[in-house]
C-alpha cells in the first residue's frame, strides 16, 4: 500500500536535536532547539511550577476528561494575562479554547480561518519566521506568503519593506505577527513601529494573528511583552492570538496553550467557541489537563504569581548575561567581526549571521549544534561552555 511514500525531510529544528543526541563528543553543545537550561546545562523546573505541582498533588484531583474548550479557570486567567484587564474581557468578547501549546493554538486558529473567514485565505508570515508557521498554515489549507522583516546588512528590522509589503498585500489578508521575541531574529518592533504596523493593517482591513510564545520570557515583564498585542486591541482591532506556556512556565511537554479571538459581541463569542469545539473534537477530542492545572494554579495563587515573576527574571536575566558574555568572549578571542547584535537581540535566540556553511562547520567540526540559518538558542549557553562556543564561532568565521 505504501510503496509510494517518500522519506520526509527531518525538521530543521527538531532534526538538530536528533543529530545532537547521536554525537558522543563530551563537550558538545546544543544551541538548536529553544528550550531553557540552567547554568549547569540542565532543564529547569520553575520554583513557582514546583510549588503548584505540590498543591495539585495534595489536592488528590481526579483524571476525568476536560471539556473540549479546556479548563475554565485556566482559560480565564490565561486570557487576562495576555490581554490585561480590558472591555473585551468584561464584555465576554474573547472567544477562547485551550490548545496543545502554541502550535495547537495556531492550528486551531488557522483551521477556524479556513472554515469561516469570509475573505481569501491568505496568510502573510515574516521572512524569516519560525519554520513551523508555514507547515501549520499549509496543512490548515491556507495560502502562505511572506512579508519582509529582517535586513541582514543592518542586522535589524527591515521596517521600510515590512510596511510596504503589508500595504501591498491584498485587502483582508491575515498578517501573522510575533508578539515579542521574534523567532528566529530576536528583533522586535519598537512601540512607535507597532503603531505604524497597526495603522497599515487597519487601513488595508487586514486581520492580525499574534503568536505569543514568549510572554514574560523576553523582557521578564509579561505586560511589556504584550505591548503590541494590547495596542491593537486597545485600538479596536479584532485580533487572533496563539499563546504558549512552554517557555514562560518551562512546560514544554505538557502542551499547554490557548487560542483566542476577539469578537463583536457575547453572542458571537458563544458561536465562535461552539465552532472551535467542533474543530478541537475532531482533531484531539479534548486537551490535556495537567499543564492547565499548573498554569491556572500559579496564575490564581498570589504567592505563586509573585514567585513566577521572579522565575521569569531568573530566566530572562541569565539569557541577557549570556548574550553579553558571548560577545565579550568573541572579542577576547580576537574576532574581527562585530557581534554586538547578539547582545542587542531579545528572547531565546540570537540570529548570528553565520551562513549555512559556517553553521554546518560549527556542528561537524566543533560539535556546537544550531539551525542552519545561523540561529542559536542562547539558553543553551552557560558560564562553563560560553568560552568554548566563542572559540568555535571564531574558528568558523576566520578569513
Ligand atoms: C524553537 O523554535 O526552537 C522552539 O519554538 C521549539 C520548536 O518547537 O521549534
Amino acid at each position: 500500500f505504501w510503496t509510494n511514500v517518500p522519506k520526509g525531510l527531518s525538521d530543521p529544528i527538531l532534526g538538530i536535536s536528533e543529530a545532537f543526541r547521536k554525537d558522543h563528543y563530551q563537550r558538545k553543545v546544543n544551541l538548536g532547539i529553544g528550550a531553557y537550561r540552567d547554568d549547569d546545562g540542565n532543564p529547569w523546573t520553575l520554583p513557582s511550577v514546583a510549588k503548584a505541582k505540590e498543591i495539585i498533588l495534595n489536592s488528590n484531583l481526579d483524571h476525568e476528561y476536560l471539556p473540549t474548550e479546556g479548563l475554565n479557570t485556566f482559560r480565564k486567567t490565561a486570557a487576562l494575562l495576555a490581554y490585561g484587564q480590558c472591555p473585551e474581557i468584561s464584555e465576554n468578547r474573547i472567544a477562547s479554547v485551550q490548545s496543545l501549546s502554541g502550535t495547537g493554538a495556531l492550528r486551531l486558529g488557522m483551521a477556524f480561518i479556513n472554515r469561516f473567514y469570509p475573505h481569501h485565505k491568505v496568510i502573510y508570515v515574516p521572512k524569516p519566521t519560525w519554520t513551523n508557521h508555514k507547515n501549520i498554515a499549509r496543512d490548515s489549507g491556507l495560502e502562505v506568503r511572506e512579508y519582509s522583516y529582517y535586513d541582514p546588512d543592518t542586522k535589524g528590522l527591515d521596517f521600510y519593506n515590512l510596511l510596504r509589503d503589508i500595504n501591498e498585500a491584498p485587502r483582508n489578508s491575515i498578517i501573522l505577527l510575533h508578539a515579542c521575541a521574534h523567532n528566529p531574529t530576536g528583533q522586535d518592533p519598537t512601540q512607535e513601529q507597532w503603531a505604524e504596523i497597526h495603522d497599515v493593517i487597519t487601513r488595508r482591513q487586514h486581520l492580525a494573528f499574534f503568536d505569543m510564545a514568549y510572554q514574560g520570557f523576553a523582557s521578564g515583564n509579561p505586560d511589556d511583552d504584550a505591548y503590541g498585542l494590547r495596542y491593537f486591541v486597545k485600538e479596536q482591532n479584532s485580533v487572533l492570538l496563539a499563546q504558549s506556556f512552554a517557555k514562560n512556565f518551562g512546560l514544554y511537554a505538557e502542551r499547554i496553550g490557548l487560542f483566542s479571538v476577539i469578537t463583536d459581541s457575547s453572542a458571537e463569542t458563544d458561536r465562535a467557541v461552539s465552532q472551535l469545539k467542533i474543530l478541537g473534537r475532531a482533531m484531539y477530542s479534548n486537551p490535556p489537563l495537567y499543564g492547565a492545572r499548573i498554569v491556572s494554579t500559579v496564575l490564581n495563587t498570589p504567592e505563586l504569581y509573585k514567585q513566577w515573576h521572579k522565575d521569569l527574571l531568573t530566566m530572562s536575566g541569565r539569557i541577557k548575561d549570556m548574550r553579553v558574555a558571548l560577545v565579550e568572549k568573541l572579542k577576547e578571542k580576537g574576532s574581527r567581526h562585530n557581534w554586538n547584535h547578539i547582545a542587542n537581540q531579545i528572547g531565546m535566540f540570537a540570529y548570528t549571521g553565520l551562513n549555512p556553511d559556517q553553521s554546518h562547520n560549527l556542528m561537524t567540526k566543533n560539535h556546537v549544534y544550531l539551525t542552519l540559518d545561523g540561529r542559536i538558542s542562547i539558553a543553551g549557553l552557560n558560564t562553563k561552555n560560553v568560552e568554548y562556543v566563542a572559540e568555535a564561532i571564531d574558528s568558523v568565521t576566520r578569513n
